[in-house]
This record gives C-alpha cells, sequence and structure tokens, in this order.
C-alpha cells in the first residue's frame, strides 16, 4: 500500500509543539501533517512520570488511527519520560526531541551553559543520561521554567508575568556567565524575543527544533515514506481539546485547519 500521503503526527502537552511542526514543515513542505495540542492536560512537566507515560500513549493512539506514517514527539517532558515505551509499544517510528546539550557543550567558551526546561525534563533518566555524555569540565546550569507554559497556554506570551518570570530564572544565569542557554521546552522558541532582550546579544539560545526537521526527513527516507511529489493541496490538521484561539494566534496561517476536539 502506498502511505507516502499519510500525515506526519505530531503530539505536545499544548501549542508549544507548534515550534517543531513549523521547522518540519518548512523543511518538508509536500508532507501532509496532522497535530494533536493536549492542552487539557498542560503543563506535562509537573505530573509524574506514569501520567506522562499515559498521555503519550493516548496522543500515539490518536494519531495512529488517524493513519499517522510517522510519530514526531513534539514535547521534551514527553520524549525524555515517554519515548522508550512508545517504541517498545509500536512499529511506527517515532522522532523525539530532547534538550540541545550537546550543541550548546561545543560552542560554549565560558564553558557554562543554562537550560531552562520543565521540572519532568530535569529529573528524567534520560536528561541526566544526556548531560552526563557532555565535556565534563562543562558545567550545566539548570532552571526549570516553572509558570512559563501555563502563561503560554493561556495566550499571555508577552506579558508583564511572562517577564518578571524569565527576568528571575535568566539573571542568575547570566551572574554565573553563561554563554549559551538551551531551550529545553517546544513551547520556549515562542518567547525568544523576550528572552534576547534580557540576554542581550552575546549569549547564544539553542533549540532543537531544526535537528528534528531533519532527523524527521532521514527517518522519512530511510522507511521509504518520504512525500517526494508536490501534492495539488497539502493538509494541515490540528486537533485541540480546549480553547484553539491560542493555537491560532500562533499558527496565523489560513492554510491549516483547527478544530476543538475532546480527546
Ligand atoms: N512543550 C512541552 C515540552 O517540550 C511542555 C511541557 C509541559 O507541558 O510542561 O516539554
Amino acid at each position: 500500500m502506498n502511505t507516502h500521503h499519510h500525515p506526519i503526527g505530531f503530539f505536545d502537552s499544548g501549542v508549544g509543539g507548534t515550534s517543531i511542526w513549523k521547522e518540519v514543515v518548512e523543511l518538508l513542505p509536500h508532507e501532509n501533517t496532522l497535530y494533536l495540542a493536549d492542552s487539557k492536560n498542560a503543563p506535562y512537566g509537573k505530573k509524574s512520570k506514569e501520567e506522562i507515560i499515559q498521555f503519550s500513549i493516548k496522543n500515539t493512539e490518536f494519531l495512529l488511527n488517524q493513519n499517522a506514517k510517522i510519530i514526531v514527539v513534539a514535547c521534551n517532558t514527553a520524549t525524555t519520560n515517554a519515548i522508550e515505551i512508545l517504541r517498545e509499544k509500536y512499529d511506527v517510528a517515532f522522532i523525539g526531541i530532547e534538550p540541545a546539550i550537546k550543541p550548546a557543550g561545543l560552542v560554549t567558551q565560558t564553558k557554562k551553559i543554562g537550560i531552562l526546561a520543565t521540572q519532568g525534563t530535569l529529573n528524567s533518566t534520560l536528561f541526566e543520561t544526556t548531560s552526563g555524555k557532555i565535556d565534563p569540565e562543562v558545567t550545566i546550569i539548570e532552571q526549570v521554567g516553572e509558570g512559563l507554559v501555563d502563561l503560554i497556554e493561556n495566550g499571555q506570551i508577552d506579558s508583564p508575568e511572562m517577564n518578571a518570570l524569565l527576568e528571575t530564572y535568566l539573571q542568575p544565569m547570566m551572574h554565573q556567565n553563561v554563554d549559551a542557554l538551551v531551550l529545553g521546552c517546544t513551547h520556549y522558541p515562542y518567547l525568544i524575543p523576550q528572552i534576547r532582550l534580557i540576554l542581550g546579544e552575546s549569549i547564544k539560545i539553542i533549540d532543537s527544533g531544526l535537528a528534528v526537521a531533519r532527523q524527521t526527513k532521514h527517518i522519512l527516507q530511510q522507511q521509504g515514506l518520504l512525500q517526494t511529489q508536490t501534492i495539488a493541496k497539502t493538509s494541515h490538521q490540528f486537533y485541540i481539546n480546549k480553547e484553539a484561539s491560542v493555537l491560532h494566534r500562533l499558527l496565523n496561517n489560513s492554510q491549516v485547519s483547527i478544530e476543538e476536539k475532546a480527546f
């Protein structure tokens, strides 16, 4: 059966994974996509590992029922807590996203890097393993981005509350002389303008979006599932189990279809 036209499935705890979706669609413009925003259960970052696994299974089954040919886990918290289980349980390929600690470790001159991520990601075994692999001379300054996902989900992206939280989280890192900041949550790329204002120009901001898009392309190619032909109109279907206004705002694109749906 020809399944090239089947969609690439994405899920996240909410709207943040659209930052990954945008990178993938830019790199693979002929692909159909399907995106699940589990905003009702956001933030995942404060949930137990068991709960995150259950949400990830539910999201995966939804996407598979809609014929997803590959699944992008567009959430660091779900990847670091659940991707191993998903890979054991299902035949489809999963692309995960992890904080870009390794690239940050390679570019730092001060040997100090900062990471902003959810508690669920920073506490995970996978994150511990990844951070254990970088140059031991490099110090990683970890900061939980408590409250950031909630504000983004509520549409308060450029709000005084957001700026105050970011100041609180980033100033201590700057005092410790970090020269690279890893964004370890797919919601955070939407905060880059405010983060840039606080950090100034000399500190690098590193996220994993492009790397995930390239990996998705690579795996689709390897599995012979890449949609190489131009199709008349690609389909981009979004489902969200909460009110959709923030999703509309972030996508700001008439080429997508957004449906509020209980799941
Ligand atoms: N976008 C998710 C991530 O990358 C947010 C997690 C959350 O809901 O706390 O980690």
